[in-house]
């Protein structure tokens, strides 16, 4: 491992010789969290990456920019942060190992590439020690459901591999973990990320009522890309940039797709979310109004949140909320829950 490497496993939180690691696989990125001192320090890489052709030349030039990248059979693979980087450089498109919250099963670099970027950001235990890794994992869709336990087994596998007790938490748990201290673990914690959205309706911390939907940051890009006749890579590249989600705006048709897509999102998260909540047989005596959070790279635009109450305000949930808000880092809130929670198992 690297020198920075050494110094960020330094600063790992030790309790009796066990150290506690908190992992967020992402669709789009991949976040570590780790205890310093009180505080916790995330770290990312995009959970991405480039193929080009293996050349002598080219993977010297790689190797002396210091580049993350790999070589199999006549293949060289650029992962992580410099796989965006050199896509530009080179004119390839970025590929990714996962679709909609999981191994992507047409991708057939998708383990190899997870696995270089968790061992680049894991490193090893130190030995002799005890370190565990609670790594998020979604809750199940309807659609995607048979393809969660290769998923988690996958994911623990490679964890295993480097030498960690691997334990996955539910996504939306991890968001309560991270967000929910004040409330006893008590309320809804939601992660709008990329392949979806995850739910989960916590009491007392145990998931009471956990759920994904297979819409989030990606299918806002495809569908507005697929409207607009633009690639999804602009699209989401402009979403990040300057997108605002209050309305329509005249002659702006990258504004009004995109608009047209967040709308549907909230609409389909909420209308679940109130299905799921009114399946009565499972939904627990609450004496006390509970919170509600929004975490995940979708919630950042601005006018989201705005958008999110007035829609909420509609929609007639059978739990009365105290409070609603967003993460103030939304990007870390499932790292840091996954930490939380393997801190105290
Ligand atoms: N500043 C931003 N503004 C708007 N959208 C963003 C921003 N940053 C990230 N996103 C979007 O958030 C999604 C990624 O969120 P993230 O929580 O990291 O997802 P995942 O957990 O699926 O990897 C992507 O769709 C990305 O385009
Ligand atoms: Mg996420």
């Amino acid at each position: 491992m690297g020198k920075v490497g050494d110094e960020v496993m330094q600063k790992t939180e030790q309790v009796n010789g066990q150290h506690s690691i908190g992992l967020d696989i992402g669709t789009s990125r991949i976040v570590v969290a780790r205890s310093a001192e009180k505080e916790s320090h995330c770290e990312a890489q995009l959970n991405a990456f480039i193929t080009l052709p293996w050349s002598k030349l080219a993977e010297q030039l790689l190797t002396g920019q210091n580049v993350f990248h790999e070589v199999h059979g006549d293949e060289i693979v650029v992962a992580g942060n410099d796989a965006e980087k050199f896509a530009e450089v080179f004119h390839v498109e970025t590929r990714r190992p996962m679709v909609d919250g999981m191994l992507n099963p047409h991708e057939p670099h998708s383990l190899a590439v997870i696995r270089r970027i968790v061992t680049r950001l894991l490193g090893k235990p130190a030995i002799g020690e005890t370190e565990k890794v609670f790594f998020s994992v979604p809750a199940p869709d309807p659609v995607h459901e048979g393809n969660l336990a290769y998923h988690e087994r996958s994911c623990r596998e490679i964890l295993n591999e480097l030498g960690y007790q691997a334990t996955a938490i539910n996504e939306g748990l991890a968001v309560v973990f991270a967000e929910l201290e004040s409330s006893n673990y008590t309320g809804i914690g939601i992660s709008c990320g990329s392949g979806m959205c995850n739910v989960c309706l916590s009491v007392l911390s145990v998931p009471v009522i956990s759920f994904s939907i297979p819409k989030a940051g990606d299918y806002i890009d495809a569908h507005a890309a697929g409207a607009t006749g633009e690639v999804s890579h602009r699209i989401r590249v402009r979403k990040e940039r300057s997108f605002s989600l209050n309305g329509f705006s005249s002659g702006d048709l990258v504004q009004n797709a995109l608009t047209v897509y967040y709308e549907e999102v909230v609409h389909t998260l909420l209308d679940t979310l109130r299905e799921n909540l009114s399946a009565a047989r499972r939904l627990p005596r609450l004496e006390n109004p509970i919170p509600l959070v929004l975490s995940g790279g979708t919630v950042i635009p601005r006018g989201f949140f705005d958008f999110f109450k007035k829609v909420l305000s509609t929609c007639e949930l059978p739990v009365r909320l105290s409070e609603v808000r967003v993460s103030p880092e939304p990007l870390y809130s499932t790292a840091r829950g996954a930490l939380m929670a393997a801190s105290v198992s």
